[in-house]
């Protein structure tokens, strides 16, 4: 008897659920072809349900949601809610709630992208960002006092726990150590100035790192790594960081990578259920114009194989969409790609029947 998956879809805002359903297409061609099923239960959490009903999550959504071996996610984002509301209460709220602590964000440029990188290719620009997701500056720690007036004061606190840390930690070293092509593993820190948190952030680091002999254990700051992403991208094979640097970094990444139409990113619970989605937001404008890049969406459905153990239908998937990126795509950017977002996915689809394992 083959297998069944049941996957939670949240389309999300804007473009999420045009570039969902493009993943879904092919997701289903790779579950025919390698022989699992996938049952696909469809939530309406976003902008628009909330401007609707006032709320953003339903009473239970995220024990709700537990039940799924895995969720995929459009994007959260609506041009006529506060920016705070979604996010926190979607988003955020998700990783923290199915304490989804790895947020999983590969840094690949793809055959035939155009890198604003000068003289650097495929060759030079593959790496993996493991940020902490449920620490740090988002935990929301803090107040404020005096709101205002002249006298207010605000404080944001980065909370980082030991516990929280390691297991971070550790999840990068056997990330590092399974994927086995440089074999270095990269903590991005500030231990100079925030001589707390990344005071604790190194000491584990370098204890867990004896335990991985077959890594090399490494240290940059935060600002030196952004210069480095521009400069020798390929000095990185997997680095592991903060939940507030994770954020700004992998941004950085998807740029060299070619842009947010190709990144993609996985919230991940390693003993729980996991999240999947494109990082780049909800598009509004581009919103059922048929115009937006679903690759990203595609590539974050691949990851999601990967993570519920089809690796070679994950595989596939990543493999296929680079044939698109370098037969095909004139540019990753929405409206410029010389194909349609359907047609992107048909394409996509088109490969993974084709493509050798
Ligand atoms: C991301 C996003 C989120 C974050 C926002 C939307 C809350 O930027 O997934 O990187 O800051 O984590
Ligand atoms: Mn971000």
């Amino acid at each position: 008897m083959s297998k069944t998956y049941n996957i939670a879809v949240i389309g999300g805002d804007g473009t999420g659920p045009e570039v969902v359903a493009e993943g879904i297409k092919v997701l289903n061609t790779a579950s025919a072809r390698f022989g699992f099923k996938l049952d696909y239960h469809f939530y309406d959490y976003g902008g628009d349900r909330y401007l609707r009903t006032g709320e953003v999550l339903p009473q239970g959504a995220a024990d709700d949601l537990r039940k799924y071996h895995a969720i995929y996610l459009g994007a959260i984002g609506h041009p006529d809610v506060k920016p705070g509301i979604l996010e926190k209460g979607i988003l955020l709220r998700l990783r923290f709630e199915l304490d989804q602590y790895i947020n999983l964000r590969p840094v690949k440029l793809f055959p035939g992208v155009e890198c604003p990188l000068k003289d650097k290719g495929p060759e030079h620009i593959d790496f993996v960002v493991v940020r902490e997701n449920t620490e740090g500056l988002y935990a929301g720690a803090g107040g404020v006092l005096k709101k205002g007036t002249p006298d207010e004061v605000a404080i944001q606190e980065s909370i980082n726990t030991r516990k929280g840390v390691e297991r971070c930690i550790r999840y990068a070293f056997e990330y590092c150590k399974k994927r086995n092509k440089g074999n270095k593993l990269t903590l991005c820190g500030k231990t100079n100035v925030l001589t707390y948190a990344f005071d604790l952030w190194e000491r584990a680091f370098y204890e867990v790192a004896k335990e991985y002999p077959m890594i090399k254990p490494d240290y940059a700051h935060v600002d030196a790594t952004t210069m480095w992403f521009v400069k020798n991208p390929e000095w990185f094979d997997v680095i592991v960081t903060d939940n507030m640097f994770g954020d700004i970094i992998t941004d950085l990444g998807a740029m060299i990578q070619g842009g947010m139409g190709i990144a993609a990113g996985g919230n991940i619970n390693p003993e729980g259920v996991s999240m999947f989605e494109p990082i780049g937001g909800s598009a509004p404008k581009y919103t059922r114009q048929n115009i937006i890049n679903p690759l990203a969406a595609i590539c974050a459905g691949g990851m999601m194989l990967e993570c519920l153990g089809e690796s070679t239908a994950g595989n596939v998937i990543e493999k296929a969409a680079m044939e698109v990126t370098s037969k095909h795509l004139k540019s990753l950017a929405a409206g410029k790609m010389g194909y349609s977002t359907t047609e992107v996915g048909d394409l996509a689809a088109k490969y993974v029947t084709e493509i050798k394992e």
